[in-house]
């Protein structure tokens, strides 16, 4: 099936293509992600490959049926960024990847805190300038500090499990209780205990209506003082603006984000000769105890041979047997998105 794959960067290619090798769909890269302006770029596709960065609102999903499309083959497990809808109503399939390496983004985000912590990244740039001095370079054992985990799914699961390798004290919320969380000891409290308690908050629930600006200046100002607030599931989770305010003040002490609300106009792109236009995203770089990667935590050869090949999976499922022929783990309805 022609499938049209966008915001396909180099080092992605070689995944899809070996994915694929099977299959033999005709896979047409496209390195300009999707929006209105490039939406016709698929035309006489059936299928439409897109990343976290890719527009799939209403008139851009219509532009797409427009054109052929009647399959959106998502290569992420997010998908706040498609208008489900609109693409019910239009009798557009959506498929994402549901799970891949949920490592990747776990042991990312513990990496974030490690990195803040222990202030690597500072160790790293003194040390080349042959600075040896320990000033501003002290952290916290790990041990003993209580983390809470908002979002217990795939991704949380594997972060409370490596959070107790550490000897953290688990504290979690989601409305869906985890047996294998409880089983290692995770006890779920509410959103007011596990703020007051937590040293440390890391966010891995989706967005959805109920999950924008969970964290806003409320949540945080429950928060202890000197809280670490780790967030890599997606940026609109977290109120920037709150979140900045907190941290001028001082009540918030260490942040890690690996995803940030306006991303699309920045990651994933080098914009390292532009003027940036976003002032709030240029503050959140300002602060000394903020560390920002720019959503990188899928970003492991294991996850990507996993959401190449789910991704090739939905398209050959789809193009054999239609929407039943993509496996039902996989489908994306508006059920999903409560
Ligand atoms: P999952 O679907 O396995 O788990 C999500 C969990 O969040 C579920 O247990 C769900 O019940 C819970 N949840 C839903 N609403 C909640 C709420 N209001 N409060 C607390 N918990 C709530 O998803 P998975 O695979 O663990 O991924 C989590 C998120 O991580 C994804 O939705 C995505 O946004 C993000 N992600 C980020 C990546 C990155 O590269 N930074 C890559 C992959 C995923």
């Amino acid at each position: 099936m022609r499938t049209a794959v966008f915001s396909c960067k180099p080092y992605e290619r070689p995944f899809l293509e070996a994915a694929n090798a099977a299959a033999g769909h005709e896979l047409v890269f496209l390195d300009a992600s999707l929006c209105g302006a490039t939406a016709g770029l698929a035309g006489g596709m059936r299928a439409v490959s897109i990343f976290v960065g890719d527009d799939a609102s209403a008139p851009v999903l219509r532009a797409l049926h427009e054109g052929g499309t009647r399959l959106l083959a998502l290569r992420s497990a997010g998908f706040n960024h498609v208008d489900l809808s609109e693409a019910e109503r239009l009798g557009v399939s959506v498929a994402r990847v549901p799970a891949y390496s949920p490592y990747s983004v776990a042991e990312h985000a513990v990496g974030l805190m490690l990195t803040l912590n222990r202030k690597f990244h500072r160790a790293y740039a003194r040390v080349r300038e042959q600075n040896f001095a320990l000033g501003g370079l002290m952290g916290f054992d790990m041990h003993g500090k209580t983390v809470g985990v908002i979002g217990t799914g795939t991704i949380g699961e594997v972060v409370c499990r490596i959070l107790r390798g550490f000897g953290c004290t688990l504290l979690a919320s989601d409305p869906s209780r985890n047996p294998a969380c409880e089983a290692m000891g995770v006890r779920y409290v509410s959103l007011e205990e596990l703020y007051r308690a937590s040293d440390i908050v890391t966010l891995h629930c989706p967005l959805t209506p109920t999950t924008r600006h969970l964290i806003d200046g409320a949540a945080l100002g429950a928060m202890k003082p000197g809280v670490m607030l780790i967030n890599t599931s997606r940026g609109a989770v977290v109120d920037t603006r709150a979140l900045i305010g907190a941290l001028k003040r001082g009540h918030v002490g260490l942040v890690g984000l690996d995803v940030y609300e306006e991303e699309g106009d920045l990651f994933f792109k080098d914009l390292s000769a532009e003027v940036i236009q976003d002032d709030v995203f240029v503050r959140l770089l300002t602060f000394p105890n903020v560390l920002i990667t720019a959503h990188q935590g899928f970003f492991t050869r294991e996850a990507c041979e996993g959401i190449a090949r789910t991704t090739m999976d939905n398209v050959t499922g789809f193009d054999r047997a239609g929407a039943p022929g993509i496996p039902e783990a996989n489908r994306v309805t508006l059920r999903l998105h409560a």
